[in-house]
């Protein structure tokens, strides 16, 4: 395999407003709320870095810059905690800030998903690159952006993570119709962006993890505003199936949507039930209620 088919990028777009966590994300942006002991950018780069990811790019928006100090060396933190003797903190911060060579990235107005990751076209250069959303937490027994771009290995085409919804919720994700080609895996005869609840094609969703070729970009510069007047990435994904193939994986885990307030709550739980320092007391206290 030579090294322009392996993934190595990876766009992380994490601009959006947040506004259904309000009044939370006021002045914190959604993807810094903690889950359990770090935010949620931070589990979703280090899907990244697990997935054999070197160089991520961040797209944020004005007043996001804290996202960036999350992940940049602190050398009075440091030297604090050396000399408290705090060890293990200060190789966890350490380990923080060199897991990979990130990048930022803004998108100044909040036009869509597509148009964030049109911001993303000079760093992407003529690579493959994946996407994973900043504020969607995946589970699964391997990570999900590395089992997409072994996809992209065998297949050299662009592959998106999907996950099976009830029909009822279906029209608030970007949904996927298409083939069965093996086990878990599809290939796309038809994307819509939030469909209408009465015309649901399919129960196929995408979930937030992605990899494309670069050739999306010029979709991307060519799709008009769609659903919720925004530029959606599932428009210029549909532009691209006229011209090549795109399949689907229909993962094997769970999808932790951190961007709404109940979902919040359980993945917190969820999560801290699998967390060793606190999970029998958590199970306990949560019994006790
Ligand atoms: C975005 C995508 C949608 C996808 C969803 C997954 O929508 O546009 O296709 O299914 O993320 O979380 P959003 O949740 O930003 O409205």
């Amino acid at each position: 395999m030579s090294m322009q088919h392996v993934i190595k990028k990876a766009v992380i777009p994490a601009a959006g407003i947040g506004t259904r966590m309000l009044p939370a994300t006021k002045a914190q942006p959604k993807e810094m709320l903690v889950i359990v002991d770090k935010p949620v950018i931070q589990y979703v780069v280090e899907e990244a870095v697990l997935s054999g990811i070197t160089d991520i790019l961040i797209i944020i928006s004005d007043g996001k810059e804290v996202l960036r100090e999350h992940f940049s060396k602190d050398q009075l933190l440091e030297d604090l905690l050396r000399r408290k003797g705090k060890m293990a903190e200060l190789e966890e911060i350490i380990k923080l800030t060199t897991l990979c060579n990130i990048q930022f990235e803004y998108q100044h107005e909040q036009k869509g998903l597509g148009d964030a990751i049109l911001c993303a076209e000079k760093f992407v250069g003529n690579d493959p690159f994946a996407v994973l959303l900043g504020d969607t937490i995946i589970e699964s027994p391997q990570p999900l952006t590395g089992l997409l771009a072994r996809d992209y290995e065998k297949t050299q085409s662009p592959v998106v993570a999907l996950q099976q919804v009830g029909l009822s919720i279906a029209h608030r994700y970007g949904v996927f119709v298409g083939d069965k080609i093996s086990d878990r895996f599809y290939k796309a005869t038809q994307l819509v962006e939030k469909p209408p609840k009465d015309n649901i094609p399919s129960n196929m969703v995408f979930s937030g993890r992605y990899v494309f070729t670069p050739d999306i970009f010029r979709h991307l510069r060519n799709t008009a505003p769609g659903v919720n007047d925004e530029i959606q990435l599932t428009d210029a994904m549909r532009s691209l199936m006229t011209e090549r193939d795109l399949y689907g994986h229909l993962f094997d885990g769970v999808r932790h949507d951190v961007g709404n307030k109940l979902d919040f709550i359980k993945t917190n739980v969820l999560l801290g039930l699998k967390n060793e320092e606190m999970k029998n007391q958590l199970k306990a206290w949560l019994g006790s209620l």
